[in-house]
């Protein structure tokens, strides 16, 4: 089976290291491995509204810049379908079959819906678009039926529901969907990277992120102030590396080329750690080291925004053309379901 690659976002704030290295990276690779016969990038803008009814401009604002974020990091439009998720109402069609296939209480059990309606201050007051978000981002993903799924851990409830929805729909109607596999990133610490203050994950609500269009300065000076060891008082002291994010961000980013480039004291990052742990090696200097590492990533990248920035419309283009582009095979996956369904009425005319 070729495989179908499908994946996507909510359009609700930019993009910082933690999308970087827990999806950008992969779905970049994924590109440049090739291995694929259709692979679609999709902002969820619907999605995005399920919990923002009322904040249209934070999701209208944000779709151009996840997408210039996308190009800018290497997402080639030529090899990826990247497209706008309200400009394929289809979606919703299929979304609708759906529907009938789910319970409410099946969908209140799921436990990253669970968390989100805890976060949202939703108990009393549940949008029903909102509860049945899991049922339309199944559709984001059969009507392209997609095999692969690259998505963080957060979303595994969620793409266990696309299963449940596979098999229900295959054996009520007809076997038109293929299974689905996550595909989740490789480090550990990539899938859920901590943010500066080292409580909880990067997440723009709690403040603590590097952001992919952060200037130099602002990325060196969020650097300097990262959380470390705060035992680790004077040089000589010895640190701890373990919740001290310079090392976790060093974990995430480091390649041993770096140490080559900007550190050639130290051969690898056990070296450094090593050092770190025994005492006798500053937090400042191992900040300044993750600082190289962080701005030789965003450098390309920034230039690449600031191009794609001054054409604004050539973005907005390439958005409307996947979007065609993803509608026209949605088109083609409802015949198939209305045909398995039995309702293609078309067809039942004699002539
Ligand atoms: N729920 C995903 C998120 O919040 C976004 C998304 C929507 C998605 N539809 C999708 C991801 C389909 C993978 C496949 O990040």
């Amino acid at each position: 089976m070729e495989n179908i690659i499908m994946t996507g976002d909510r359009p609700t704030g930019n993009l910082h290291l933690g999308h970087y290295v827990g999806s950008l990276i992969n779905r970049v690779e994924l590109q440049n491995e090739g291995n694929y016969k259709k692979y679609y990038i999709m902002i969820a803008d619907t999605q995005a509204l399920t919990d923002n009814s009322k904040n249209v401009d934070k999701v209208k604002n944000n779709l151009i810049q996840v997408a210039i974020d996308y190009l800018s990091v290497g997402l080639d439009p030529n090899k990826v379908c990247i497209f706008i998720q309200s400009m394929v109402p289809e979606l919703f069609e299929i979304t609708g079959y759906f529907m009938n296939l789910v319970s409410v209480s099946r969908l209140q059990r799921n436990p990253t819906i669970k968390d989100e309606i805890k976060q949202r201050n939703f108990e009393k007051s549940l949008p029903i678009g909102f509860l049945n978000y899991p049922v339309s981002q199944a559709a984001d993903i059969l009507a392209f039926n997609a095999n692969i799924i690259p998505v963080g851990e957060d979303q595994l409830p969620v793409l266990e529901q696309t299963r449940e929805i596979i098999h229900s729909f295959n054996n009520t109607y007809g076997e038109i969907f293929n299974d689905i596999q996550p595909l989740l990133p490789k480090k550990k610490i990539c899938a859920r990277l901590p943010g500066l203050d080292g409580k909880i994950k990067m997440s723009k609500s709690a403040g603590n992120c590097i952001y992919l269009r952060d200037d130099e300065k602002t990325v060196k000076e969020k650097i300097m102030s990262a959380y470390t060891d705060p035992n680790h008082i004077k040089v000589s002291d010895p640190g701890q590396i373990e919740g001290n994010i310079v090392f976790s961000y060093l974990d995430a980013f480091c390649q041993d080329y770096h140490f080559e480039k900007y550190l050639p004291d130290y051969k690898n990052l056990d070296e450094l750690k090593a050092h770190y742990k025994k005492g006798g090696l500053g937090d400042v200097k191992v900040k300044l080291f993750l600082n190289n590492i962080i701005q030789e990533l965003l450098t390309p990248i920034r230039q690449k925004r600031a191009e794609l920035e001054k054409n604004i419309d050539k973005v907005y283009e390439i958005l409307f053309k996947g979007s065609e582009e993803a509608r026209e095979e949605a088109k083609k996956t409802i015949e198939k379901m209305k045909d398995v369904i039995g309702i293609n009425y078309k067809k039942f005319l004699k002539n």
